[in-house]
């Protein structure tokens, strides 16, 4: 799939955007080694600290549905911000070292590999290297 077209999957998806409290609508888009697209946008809560971000949506919608191997994810917001710490870590843990793309509404976008965007990261690997379980 063109980078573009996962580009244009998540900024639909940002209209359904539920952010009555930031303002700031972001959609995401999971490409799958599949083939198939998982879309997500932020869900914010009266209770804020509740909010769950674009990225997350799409990728718990994939990891649910059964997927496991997964190609790039695209996310877009009017910046072209990049994901939270949250949602870099969640990203580390179930993909590989994807590429991500930052995406305006204009559609002008970066890429940032995820280990790029995460260094040094904490992993399972570390928690199984240990005796104090
Ligand atoms: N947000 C995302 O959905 N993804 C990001 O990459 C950054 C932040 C959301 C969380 C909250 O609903 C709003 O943007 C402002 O932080």
């Amino acid at each position: 799939m063109e980078t573009k077209e996962l580009i244009n999957i998540a900024l639909k998806a940002r209209e359904n955007a539920h952010a009555p409290y930031s303002n700031f609508k972001v959609g995401a888009a999971i490409l799958c080694s599949s083939g198939k697209v998982y879309t997500g946008s932020n869900v914010e809560s009266s209770s804020y600290g509740l909010t769950i971000c674009a990225e997350r949506v799409a990728l718990v919608k994939a990891l649910s549905e059964g997927e496991t191997d997964f190609e790039s994810i695209a996310v877009v917001s009017t910046p072209g911000a990049s994901p939270c710490g949250a949602c870099r870590q969640l990203l580390w843990d179930y993909t590989k070292d994807i590429p991500v793309y930052l995406s305006d509404l204009k559609m002008n976008f970066v890429e940032r590999k995820l280990s790029v965007l995460l260094p040094y990261p904490f992993d399972n690997s570390q928690l199984i290297s240990t005796n104090e379980r």
